[in-house]
């Protein structure tokens, strides 16, 4: 049982919870690179979410502003503002989600592995910060190219001695959301029903909608299939080159990111039928990351789904072995990074 979108969920606040009691604000969120693009849309989407108790905002600089704004709405989370490393040990004190989006975004003519220098230090310093002050709490990364700075995050932690393969997720939400909207208009759907399953990574080919695994079941033609598969891996060069040099995907990826966060929200308070697509540690191919839809609960991923992976059709068969020798570099780049800096 697939679930519906966030927006939907958001929007009942007052419905009960499945132990029959009301939803309760009672969940830490931190977002650490919150006064970024991403960061300030996906600020005031969880500052709607009924789940959440405390929302910290953490980035280098501008966060007091954006806090003291989002403070103002009328919702029950209290947000705080953290500026800068001396703070952020504090913000991440007591919290149970820990969302990522810090780093710089592609401009036309790079790729997501060009971000790789400046973002896996920044990932890295991060992550070690979270093992060192709430190593139990669900992370979320965002950060480009998720495909090393997973890997990156997960050697840290194995570092520091507090690795949970299960709470760490490499956020490839907005890969769904994209691959829903695009399947739902070409072959006019209503939006909210569409789910497509996205497996893979999360740059370029690595990207591999299972089209042939569209709920509720679709038939395309092969034609259909190469346009949309190509549309959904090149999306996010589409908004880098509509931007012009002003950043990449950010009200999408806020939308797609608070999304994951409100799953997360509803699995750690005990809803049993939550699943999300994710790039994370994972046995279901020779790969030791990979992207695919998960069984959230209370400690995090409680199953995989194999059968996800079965019956695909000879073009995703295809697609998948062609697309793991650039996922394993970009793992292996990003394991590297890691471990030759303790
Ligand atoms: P942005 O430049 O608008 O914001 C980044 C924020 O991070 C800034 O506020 C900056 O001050 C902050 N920051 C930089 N260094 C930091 C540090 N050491 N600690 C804390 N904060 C720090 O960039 P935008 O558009 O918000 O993108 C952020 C990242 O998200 C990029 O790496 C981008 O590639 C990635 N991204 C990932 C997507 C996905 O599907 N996973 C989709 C779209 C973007």
């Amino acid at each position: 049982a697939l679930r519906g979108s966030f927006a939907r969920k958001a929007q009942k606040p007052s419905q009960s919870s499945h132990h029959g009691l009301q939803l309760q604000a009672s969940y830490k969120v931190a977002i650490l690179g919150a006064a970024g693009g991403i960061g300030q849309p996906l600020a005031l989407l969880i500052k709607m979410s009924p789940l959440v108790s405390a929302l910290n905002l953490y980035d280098i600089a501008n966060v007091k502003g954006v806090a003291a704004d989002l403070s103002h709405c009328n919702t029950p989370s209290q947000v705080l503002d953290f500026t800068g490393a001396s703070e952020l040990g504090n913000c991440l004190k007591g919290v149970n989600v820990v969302v990522i989006p810090a780093g710089v975004p592609r401009k036309p003519g790079m790729t997501r592995d060009d971000l790789f220098n400046i973002n896996a230090n920044i990932v890295k310093t991060l992550v070690e910060a979270v093992a060192d002050n709430c190593p139990d709490a669900f992370i979320h990364v965002i950060s480009n190219p998720v495909n090393s700075t997973v890997p990156i995050a997960a050697e840290v932690l194995k570092q520091k001695g507090v690795y949970d393969p299960k709470k760490l997720f490499g956020v490839t939400t907005l890969d769904v959301v994209r691959a829903n909207t695009f399947v739902a208009e070409k072959k006019n759907l209503k939006l909210i029903n569409v789910d497509v399953p996205v497996i893979g990574g999360h740059a370029g080919i690595t990207i591999l909608p299972l089209l042939s695994k569209t709920k509720p079941s679709v038939s395309f033609s092969d034609e259909e299939v190469e346009q949309l598969t190509i549309r959904i891996q090149n999306a996010g060069t589409e908004v880098v080159e509509a931007k012009a040099g002003a950043g990449s995907a950010t009200l999408s990826m806020a939308y797609a990111a608070a999304r994951f966060v409100e799953s997360s929200l509803r699995a750690l308070d005990g809803d049993g039928d939550v699943y999300e697509c994710s790039f994370v540690q994972s046995d279901l191919t020779d790969l030791p990351f990979f992207a695919s839809r998960v069984k959230l609960g209370r400690k995090g991923i409680e199953a995989m789904i194999p059968s996800d992976l079965q019956g695909l059709s000879e073009y995703e068969e295809k697609a998948l072995e062609a697309l793991k020798p650039e996922l394993k570099a970009s793992i292996e780049k990003g394991i590297a990074f890691a471990q030759k800096q303790p």
